[in-house]
């Protein structure tokens, strides 16, 4: 089959999170299936754009209201991400360092959107599936079937990837000129709650949706950020596929990024050096279980609870654990987390930022990985901290819920607990603390968790699967 899929992000091209990751993973493995997966994303000014070399595919024009626009697809020369990808130039729009963040983000994604469709009417032949990832490839589904300029695509399944349904790209009325001329009698596939939503519309036009979990699908009916409705409504095109990880990118005993390599015959040294490396720079204490948490500081990952967590274990059990966090986001929480550095110096550290080689060096040189996310439709931090031997410390929700057992069940290697409370996570330190202490039981968690195949094999192959059922 032919597969195109069409995402904002594509790790290494472009990667603010797990989409990224996902982008990057799922077509390459079903290339491995035998089947033809590429990638469409923006062309960012990268350092990978910079570093590859590029072929011109097809240049076009199109407009987003009345402006006139023009667009270059260019495809990596070389396959060096074992699949074809193609970046969409749109000078003034989407030529930008970041991905996001960008007033007139509505505008760059509407227009990476039409030039998409545009591109696909010109080709000679059709593609067996368009696999739409969030909402900013949410309106391809609708333009599909109901822009008069794209007709021939209205055949074509197309299939939407859910990854985070916070997120759904609401756009005013006033802002409908942007989608090329339809059939005015569609409206409503465009509107929820008397806006222009394109995840709403994705879910409403792609012949197939998919969470990346199964608890996330159960999840989205009771709490969606105002689309339970429609959640149960559609319920029937819904299916729950879990992520997989890149297991060629996440290996101990490959990873370049890490001081020291290591495999599960050796975790045991291999970890500890590279804790070690981790504690010197970060002045902590290599004696000491390590907690870590790596992720984007806003509400759905609780990263409001972390300073309270914090300090109340490191008061509570004097001496007993250190910590260290790495990530962006709200700044009232980057000031607090920043702000308790002088007062706990050599059991907690903090670096605010996006930084890969380091996440890498925390996973495995960290003894425990906590996540006590309010939502989380899969996290893949969870699954990588396995990989490197990593004890998993969740709230039991979404995919979190899916992927760890916890330690007091038979096969467990986790931690988890209920609410994103201080109490529980409190809890769930003391309980890790206890584990450190017992390293028979320590190691043979790691040894259960490093053999648990979290890898994208079985789900690439659902997702094939799932196009089959639609061609
Ligand atoms: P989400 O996509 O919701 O942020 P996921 O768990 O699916 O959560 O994926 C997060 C990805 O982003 C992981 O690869 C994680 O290692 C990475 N990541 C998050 N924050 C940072 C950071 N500050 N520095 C480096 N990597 C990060
Ligand atoms: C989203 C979710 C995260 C998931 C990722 C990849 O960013 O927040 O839970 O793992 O997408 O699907």
């Amino acid at each position: 089959m032919e597969i195109v899929h069409v995402s904002a992000e594509c790790y290494p091209v472009a990667k603010a999170g797990g989409l990224g990751d996902v982008v990057g993973a799922l077509p390459k493995y079903q290339n491995k299936l035998g089947h033809i997966a590429k990638v469409v994303m923006p062309m960012y000014r990268t350092k990978f754009l910079m570093d590859n070399e590029w072929v011109v595919d097809f240049k076009g024009h199109s407009y987003i209201g009345n402006r006139f626009f023009e667009y270059t697809v260019i495809k990596e020369r070389y396959n060096v991400l074992e699949f074809d990808l193609y970046l969409i130039d749109i000078p003034g729009l989407l030529d930008r360092e970041k991905i996001y963040g960008y007033a007139d983000d509505t505008e760059r994604f509407v227009a990476f959107q039409i030039a998409i469709v545009d591109w696909l009417t010109h080709w000679q032949h059709q593609p067996d599936v368009v696999h739409v990832h969030d909402y900013h490839a949410g309106l391809i589904p609708f333009m599909m079937q109901h822009c008069y300029a794209y007709n021939r695509l209205g055949s074509i399944p197309s299939v939407l990837t859910i990854h985070n349904a916070q997120y759904q790209g609401w756009m005013g009325w006033d802002q409908s000129y942007m989608i090329p001329a339809w059939d005015s009698w569609k409206a409503g596939l465009l509107e929820w709650k008397n806006t222009i939503n394109p995840l709403a519309s994705a879910i409403k036009c792609a012949w197939k949706i998919t969470t990346v979990s199964w608890s996330y699908l159960d999840e989205l009916r009771a709490s969606a950020n105002g689309l339970e409705d429609l959640f149960e409504y559609e319920r029937g095109k819904c299916a729950g596929i879990l992520n997989g990880i890149d297991n060629e990118v996440w290996d101990p005993l490959t990873d370049t990024y890490i001081s020291d390599n290591y495999s599960i015959e050796n975790v045991h040294a291999g970890k500890h050096a590279n804790k070690l490396q981790l504690c010197n720079q970060f002045n902590l204490d290599v004696e000491k279980p390590l907690i870590i948490f790596i992720g984007r500081l806003v509400g759905e990952k609780a990263a409001d609870i972390l300073p309270d967590s914090i300090m109340s274990a490191l008061y509570g059990m004097p001496g007993a654990v250190n910590f260290l966090i790495l990530g962006s986001g709200e700044p009232q929480v980057e000031w607090q987390l920043k702000n308790m550095v002088h007062q706990f110096q050599g059991q907690y550290n903090v670096m605010i930022g996006y930084n890969e080689k380091l996440s890498h060096q925390m996973y495995a040189g960290a003894d425990f990985l906590l996540m006590p996310s309010r939502v989380e439709p899969c996290g893949l931090n969870q699954m990588y901290a396995m990989r490197y031997g990593t004890v998993p410390m969740v709230r039991a929700t979404g995919g979190l819920k899916d992927t760890v057992i916890d330690m007091g069940d038979p096969g467990g290697y986790g931690i988890r607990f209920y609410h994103a409370s201080v109490g529980d996570v409190f809890h769930g330190i003391t309980r890790a603390v206890k584990a450190y202490e017992d390293s028979r039981q320590l190691g043979d968690m790691r040894a259960r968790m490093m053999q648990v195949d979290n890898s994208w094999d079985k789900s690439a192959q659902d997702y094939v699967n799932l196009y089959q059922g639609l061609t």
